[in-house]
């Protein structure tokens, strides 16, 4: 009789030796809890399309910023929905804005929770696209102007770190946002608040839901011309080099769970914390499995970000952030 030679098995054995030689560790220390902010009072209602995930006014934030440190979460992603829109966003620099405003009293009742600000324009403006927009009256189109809107994106993230954020994450995909928000935090004084870029951004239908919760559609054309083509890999690196060049503390990747080889090239490539942002349609899909009761939801998402952090991913953004820490006490 001929034995095999090598037995991958003995170390699969029991719950002890599985425990043992495991390689990847999910724990809560990893997430970050995306939530939005709204205009209005009373207000903490569910978005249709993900389900669990709500619009809280200011002052229903209270509770649930008190859940969320209690769950052990340590860091959460604002996002706000204005109450006015225009051409340039205004809202999103103004002293009085929502993120802001949010920002001041989640500071106020919990210091030492960390507040990531999205720093975009798309919620901001009327047309719904993440910088200010200018015809082109050669070839008769619009489209996006980058270096006007970093003006306007470097206001934005002043007057958030100005409020009390803690990190500055720009997810506007404009050329050379890094070096420019870079700059203006460090000459208002702020060169200790790092920058995590959203360096690789595809344009991607996975934002779908998201675009419902914050209203930031756009109202013509897509975001083509700003975020990245779904089939390029090579691209990301050149992104990624970018940021780094110009100063990004962190550097994600988004979608996840289509991309995940691109967090792995990332990581490979790159000695800064790599974040893989799990976003909205990545949410939704599961919950609606879920809620018919096709899949298991806590071993789906588990294996799941399990699956971004053996890819490479130090750090996950996920709306599953707060029932994964309950599964995981
Ligand atoms: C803002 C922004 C978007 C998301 C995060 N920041 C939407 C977009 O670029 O259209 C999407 C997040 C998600 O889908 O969960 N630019």
């Amino acid at each position: 009789m001929s034995f095999p030679i090598v037995r991958n098995r003995r170390l699969r054995g029991s719950h002890a030796l599985r425990n043992l030689v495991r390689e990847t560790q999910l724990t809560v220390n990893d997430l970050i809890y995306p939530i939005f902010v709204t205009v209005g009072t009373n207000i903490k209602s569910e978005i249709a399309s993900m389900p669990g995930v709500y619009h809280f006014s200011l002052d229903r934030l209270e509770e649930e910023i008190e859940e969320i440190s209690g769950l052990g979460l340590q860091a959460i992603l604002l996002f706000g929905v204005p109450e006015h829109k225009d051409a340039v966003g205004t809202s999103a620099y103004a002293e009085d804005g929502i993120v802001q405003q949010a920002t001041r009293l989640i500071k106020k009742q919990k210091p030492d929770l960390l507040i990531v600000a999205d720093t975009c324009l798309c919620q901001f403006t009327d047309h719904g696209h993440c910088g200010v927009i200018e015809h082109n009256s050669l070839t008769n189109r619009s489209d996006v102007k980058n270096d006007l809107s970093l003006e306007l994106l470097v206001q934005t993230a002043v007057s958030q770190a100005q409020a009390g954020a803690d990190i500055i994450a720009p997810s506007n995909m404009m050329d050379g946002f890094v070096h420019a928000i870079r700059n203006g935090l460090d000459d208002a004084g702020f060169e200790d608040i790092p920058i995590m870029s959203y360096s690789v951004k595809y344009a991607s239908a996975f934002y779908g839901p998201f675009r419902d919760a914050a209203h930031s559609a756009p109202q013509f054309g897509d975001r083509k011309t700003y975020q990245m083509d779904p089939a390029n890999a090579r691209e990301a690196l050149r992104e990624a080099e970018a940021d780094v060049i110009e100063g990004a503390d962190m550097l994600m990747v988004k979608p996840a769970l289509a991309y995940m080889d691109i967090i792995r090239n990332l990581k490979d490539h790159f000695d800064l914390p790599i974040v893989a942002y799990n976003v909205s349609a990545e949410y939704s899909m599961v919950k609606a499995a879920a809620q018919n009761g096709w899949i298991d939801e806590k071993a789906i998402v588990l294996e799941m970000l399990l699956g971004f952090k053996r890819a490479g991913a130090d750090i996950i953004i996920t709306y599953f952030s707060k029932d994964v820490a309950r599964w995981l006490r």
